[in-house]
């Protein structure tokens, strides 16, 4: 299971800087890879009705989903003030949720710092979770 983190993390970055935030001025980019190599990545899209927004994690897993694809081996995210990646910026609680919904409780989450990153995974993130296994 080796991928290149950085490469991943490097997709993530450059799905940051294109988030539309006018709002919060927090950019975050989010990027998964799959298993063939393949990389959906996405930004974070507010809008003036705040509630609206939508967070990077799910800008790039609704565009794997609604491309068919389920095969999430890796994820990668990055956030801060306008671009400026300084303290990790795990996934929200509604993001942790759809990554649980599609992506296996092992599969590495690799969040971008000021000098480098991170790894958890979202067993580590969303214990105890409900899932579809719990219907
Ligand atoms: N945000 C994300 O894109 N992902 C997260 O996991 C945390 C928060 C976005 C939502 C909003 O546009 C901005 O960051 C500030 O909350």
């Amino acid at each position: 299971m080796s991928y290149d983190r950085e490469g991943l993390l490097a997709a993530a970055r450059e799905a940051m800087m294109k988030a539309y935030a006018p709002y919060s001025n927090f950019y975050v980019g989010a990027a998964y890879l799959m298993e063939d190599g393949t990389i959906y990545s996405g930004c974070n899209i507010e809008n003036a009705s705040y509630g609206a927004a939508n967070c990077a994690e799910r800008t790039a897993i609704f565009k794997a989903i609604s491309d068919g694809r389920r095969d999430f081996k890796a994820l990668a995210l990055c956030g801060g003030p306008k671009g400026v990646v300084d303290k990790a910026c795990y996934p929200c609680g509604i993001c942790r949720q759809v990554i649980n919904e599609f992506c296996d409780k092992d599969m590495e989450i690799v969040v971008g710092t000021k000098d480098g990153y991170e790894v958890t995974t979202l067993a580590e993130l969303l214990p105890h979770s409900f899932s579809k296994d719990d219907l």
